[in-house]
C-alpha cells in the first residue's frame, strides 16, 4: 500500500516570530489589540504559518518557505491565510480531506482566550472547516525563554488528513 493510499496522514508545524512595536499581532486572520506585533516578511500570523506547514508535512510538500519564500515581494505584507488556503488546496488535489487541526500559540501577552471563537472561524472558513474540527489553544511560557521574556511568540500544530 503506497503512503498516500493508507487513509490517514498525521502532519506537524511549528513557527516563531519576534515581538516588534509598530506592526499588528494577527493570529488566525483576526487582528489582536495589543501594543505590540509580530516581525516578518508577510503580515507574520505565527499560527497560521504553523497550521500551514501542518498540511504541507502532512502530504510531504515541503515547508511555507518553499512555496512562499520571504525574498519574494509578492508575499510583503500578504495575508497569511491565503498561503493556508494554498496548502489546503494542494491537500485537496493530493486526495485528502482535513479531519482536525489542533493547535497552539505561546504568548506571554496579552491574554488570548477571548479571542478563541474569532480565531477558530476565521480559520475554519479559511480551511472550508466546521468549527468543531478547529482547536486553538493558549499558553504563555511561565515567563521563561525568548517566549516568556516576551521577544517572541511561536505556534505548533498538528492535523489530521484523511483521504476521500
Ligand atoms: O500558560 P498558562 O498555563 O498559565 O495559561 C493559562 C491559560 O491562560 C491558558 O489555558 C489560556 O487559556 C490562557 N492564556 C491566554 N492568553 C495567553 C496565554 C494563556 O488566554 N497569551
Ligand atoms: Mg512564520
Amino acid at each position: 500500500m503506497s503512503p498516500s493510499s493508507s487513509g490517514f496522514r498525521i502532519g506537524q508545524g511549528w513557527d516563531v516570530h519576534r515581538i516588534v512595536t509598530g506592526r499588528p499581532l494577527i493570529l488566525g486572520g483576526i487582528t489582536i489589540p495589543s501594543d505590540f506585533g509580530l516581525e516578518g516578511h508577510s503580515d507574520a500570523d505565527v499560527l497560521a504559518h504553523a497550521i500551514t506547514d501542518a498540511i504541507l508535512g502532512a502530504i510531504s510538500a515541503g515547508d511555507i518557505g518553499m512555496h512562499f519564500p520571504d525574498t519574494d515581494p509578492r508575499w510583503k505584507g500578504c495575508d497569511s491565510l491565503q498561503f493556508l488556503r494554498h496548502a489546503c488546496d494542494l491537500a485537496s488535489e493530493a486526495g485528502f480531506t482535513i479531519g482536525n487541526v489542533d493547535s497552539t500559540v505561546i504568548l506571554e501577552k496579552p491574554k488570548l482566550k477571548d479571542f478563541r471563537l474569532p480565531i477558530r472561524e476565521s480559520l475554519a472558513k479559511t480551511m472550508g472547516l466546521e468549527l468543531s474540527q478547529v482547536s486553538v489553544k493558549f499558553k504563555t511560557a511561565e515567563r521563561v525563554g525568548p517566549v516568556g521574556e516576551g521577544k517572541s511568540s511561536e505556534a505548533q500544530a498538528v492535523v489530521l488528513l484523511c483521504s476521500r
